[in-house]
């Protein structure tokens, strides 16, 4: 049976019953619009956890000024078939209101990693996500939390967040689930026309080309920045980063001999798509 709870205190009770129980919670946070990569880490958290909790909440502190969050993809009802298909046992989709009363006024920040890519791009974006996920952490006590690496300096900014707070929790990132054509899948491809579906495809394009070259030895980074960066370039109506960097602390890379985190961000219309690869780590997108 899953539960389906919208107040933050009857969410926390179902934890800690949980946990009173003997049971180890896996929480897995979501903005809803529930795909395949979404589902991917429920399994990831049944494999690791005995009760499992979903949240679903579009936060808008997360959201930017002139950012989709007024048309962001809202499926409530399908999210929760979706949830009920995988056993989760307690869904958490909080209104705004219940998640920031008037009056709140604490925010959670991290330093130097939420400063490149995303981060220069999305002002505040990553105040707004560390702030939530510390609201959740403390109303769900979990394990073990659950993110995708799609999201990849997300997960990395989050790791570091329950490392320096002390926060008893295993942070773990999923591989990027893919379309069979290699588009990552993202709530927000539902905004693409056919026709910038097909242009979406660059991304993948320039990643695998990277990818194949880093296969033959080629290890300099600006080469295969480059490589990536071509076809999007060529498709995209505008690109706002596609950067290589370090897979640790997404700054410069250290040690591009062995491992090169390339990132992507651009621009569809009104559709913003992320991707990304780990060169030396990930298999081939
Ligand atoms: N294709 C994917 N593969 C694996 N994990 C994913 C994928 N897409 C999203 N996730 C993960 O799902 C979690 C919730 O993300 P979110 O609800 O924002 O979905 P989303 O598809 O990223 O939506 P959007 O692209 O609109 O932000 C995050 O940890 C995110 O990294
Ligand atoms: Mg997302």
């Amino acid at each position: 049976m899953t539960a389906v709870v919208r107040e933050p205190a009857d969410f926390r009770r179902a934890c800690d019953e949980a946990r009173g129980r003997g049971q180890r919670v896996g929480l897995v946070p979501t903005m809803g619009a529930l795909h395949a990569g979404h589902l991917s880490l429920i399994d990831e958290a049944k494999a690791r956890a005995d009760f499992i909790a979903v949240t679903i909440f579009v936060n808008p502190l997360q959201f930017g000024e002139g950012e989709d969050l007024d048309r962001y993809p809202r499926t409530m009802e399908a999210d929760l078939e979706g949830c009920r298909g995988r056993d989760v046992d307690v869904v958490f989709a909080p209104d705004p209101k219940a998640m920031y009363p008037d009056g709140f006024q604490t925010q959670v920040s991290l330093g130097e990693i939420t400063k490149p890519l995303e981060g220069e791009f999305r002002p505040g974006h990553f105040d707004g996500v560390t702030t939530v996920v510390t609201k959740l952490f403390n109303l769900t006590g979990p394990s073990v939390a659950v993110f995708g690496r799609k999201d990849y300096q997300q997960w990395r900014i989050l790791s570091r967040l329950a490392l320096d707070l002390d926060m008893p929790i295993e942070v773990v990132g999923c591989a990027i689930i893919r379309e069979a054509d290699g588009l990552a899948l993202s709530s927000r491809n539902r905004y693409l026309s056919a026709s910038e579906r097909k242009r979406a495809l660059g991304i993948v394009t320039g990643l695998r080309a990277a990818y194949d070259a880093w296969t033959g030895g080629q290890r300099n980074p600006d080469t295969l920045r480059a490589l990536a960066a071509a076809p999007v370039e060529a498709l995209f109506d505008r690109a706002d980063y596609v950067a290589a960097a370090d897979p640790e602390t997404l700054g410069a890379p250290e040690d591009p001999e062995s491992r090169l985190l390339l990132a992507v961000a651009a621009h569809l219309g009104k559709t913003r798509l992320i991707d990304n690869v780990v060169l030396g780590e990930d298999p081939r997108p």
